[in-house]
């Protein structure tokens, strides 16, 4: 790929804005189109961008000034516009998760190497200091042959403080595919891909209100679980224990620990580029902090874009679509495990990306 790599935005919600400020500060890229459902936004997006017009989304996906697309959409719409990009020749990142169902994700990459584009998907965060020290931790062998880990994500709903929540409820929405990868993303990275799942899921209300923006007080049907939890069984033998919820109010427990035959790991939130690892060492006096040692330091979402971007020929991006593709299966396995009440082995299996230097 060139140096200056033009981007078409799709998607102009609530997360772009964290994008536009970490591409604004990228002196190799330059965003040439932006377009939203919603034509106000793309507007008023391309006001504030000098070098961005405002076009439709096929013009988007189809202009000769756009390279890749950064694919902002809601989680119903990501195959639809990556494909369309595909379909261009264009490359694609996007939001989390790659696609709503694991049969459309794979389409997305099939159809990614018959064109010969390359796809990449958030969760970038876990190429951040935290998780990446966290990884560098296990790798070292520091806490002993990893046994199991736990993964917790509670919040009461994200329609406390999202305008327009909807898409949190709906197919492709609930908490462990809205919340699930940040903390799926890591426990691979940290433990290796998975082989099997187990899962279960429960929904404590039909219908959820809406706290903030111009639809506060109106309702949202709650047509998902809520409540998601499960178990994964990792090539490597260990065992992960997760509960995604957005039923309950809050937590003490760490985002995720790692336990190990001699030392346990304490991982700051997936969710976060930064944040302190911590080890309690068998036989040990307590907790100590791991200094930074691995990851990107100081950066934001839209660092893997960059990654993405600025690969040698022959690198693949470190937040990739083929993490992302072993990641929906195992999210997908564990609602349809909560659906069947059966173990799902997994078809996808995918290998670590080199643990991310100090940088
Ligand atoms: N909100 C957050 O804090 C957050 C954080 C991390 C990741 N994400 C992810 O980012 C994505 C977007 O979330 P958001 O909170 O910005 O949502 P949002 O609803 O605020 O914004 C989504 C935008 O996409 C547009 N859109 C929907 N379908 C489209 C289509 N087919 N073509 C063109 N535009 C379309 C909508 O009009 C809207 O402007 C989701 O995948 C979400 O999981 C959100």
């Amino acid at each position: 790929m060139g140096s200056a790599h033009r981007i078409g935005v799709v998607g102009l919600g609530f997360i772009s804005a964290v994008y536009l400020e970490t591409l604004a500060a990228a002196p190799d890229v330059e965003i040439t189109a932006v377009a939203d459902l919603d034509r106000a936004r793309a507007d008023a997006a391309a006001g504030s961008l000098p070098s961005a017009r405002a076009r439709s989304v096929d013009a988007l996906l189809a202009a000769d000034d756009v390279d890749i697309v950064l694919n902002l959409t809601i989680p119903a719409a990501h195959a639809d516009i990556a494909l369309g990009a595909i379909a261009h020749g264009k490359h694609v990142y996007g939001e989390k998760p790659l696609a709503v169902t694991f049969a459309d994700a794979e389409e997305i990459l099939r159809a990614a190497r018959t064109a010969g584009v390359r796809v990449g998907c958030a969760p970038d965060t876990v190429l951040g200091t935290g998780i990446q020290t966290a990884r560098a931790v296990v790798d070292a062998g520091e806490i002993g042959r990893p046994i199991a880990a736990t993964a917790q994500m509670v919040t009461p709903g994200h329609e406390r403080w999202h305008p327009n929540p909807d898409f949190y409820y709906r197919p492709g929405g609930g908490p462990l595919l809205d919340m699930g990868p940040y903390y799926v993303t890591a426990l691979v990275q940290l433990l290796g891909p998975v082989t099997s799942v187990v899962g279960a899921g429960s929904r404590l209300r039909s219908e959820r209100v809406i706290a903030t923006g111009d639809r506060a007080g109106q309702a949202v049907r709650v047509e998902v679980d809520s409540h998601v939890t499960g178990i994964l069984h990792h090539a490597s033998g260990a065992l992960s224990t997760i509960t995604t919820t957005f039923d309950g109010t809050a937590t003490q427990a760490p985002p995720i620990e790692v336990h190990g035959e001699n030392g346990s790991l304490s991982v700051p939130d997936p969710n976060h580029f930064d944040g302190e690892a911590s080890v309690h060492e068998l036989g040990g006096d307590g907790w100590v902090p791991v200094p930074p040692r691995a990851g990107i330091a100081g950066t934001a979402r839209g660092a893997g874009l960059l990654d993405l971007l600025r690969a040698p020929a022959g690198v693949g991006p470190r937040a990739s679509g083929d993490i992302a593709l072993h990641v929906l299966e195992i999210m997908t396995g564990l609602l349809g495990s909560a659906a069947s009440g059966s173990r799902v082995d997994m078809t996808t299996t995918v290998e670590r990306p080199p643990l991310v230097p100090l940088a």
